[in-house]
């Protein structure tokens, strides 16, 4: 299927958008300051999941928050499938114990860089291949 673009100019830090690529939710966010601060914060040996699982990267880069935004520069977007890599269920935004998302179907809690932190989720929420196509655009796909 087609990659999509998804003109972002109007979503503020703090504000989010949900997309539909390939059948599945695409979340955007722009995190606040504080949001990638606490990120950038965690301990890398503290992460369930030490892997990106970003489609932009090599398959075994670290779950860093840079490499789990959209890059350098780039560090406020985050765009991740809204699908929690335990049975699928969709994810709530701002919500569960790390302020970022958490799935109510069996309890997963996602940071603010979208990596699983408690409950029974294996993964991060996976990245898809995205680039901007501009400053205010992204292309998914
Ligand atoms: Fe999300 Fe089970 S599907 S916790």
């Amino acid at each position: 299927l087609a990659s999509i673009e998804v003109d972002v100019s109007s979503v503020q830090p703090g504000m989010s958008l949900t997309v539909k690529w390939r059948g599945k939710p695409i979340f955007i966010r722009n995190r606040t300051e504080k949001e990638v601060a606490e990120a950038n914060s965690v301990d890398l040996g503290e992460l369930k999941d030490p892997v990106a699982r970003n489609a932009n990267l090599a398959a075994d880069a670290k779950a860093t928050d840079l490499d789990r935004s959209a890059g350098k520069g780039k560090e406020n977007w985050i765009v991740m499938v809204g699908s929690c890599t335990h049975l699928g269920c969709v994810p709530l935004g701002q919500s569960g114990d790390f302020g970022g998302w958490f799935c109510p179907c069996h309890g997963s809690h996602y940071d603010t860089a979208g990596r699983i932190r408690k409950g029974p989720a294996p993964q991060n929420l996976a990245i898809p291949t995205f680039t901007f196509a501009s400053d205010t655009v992204i292309r998914i796909g």
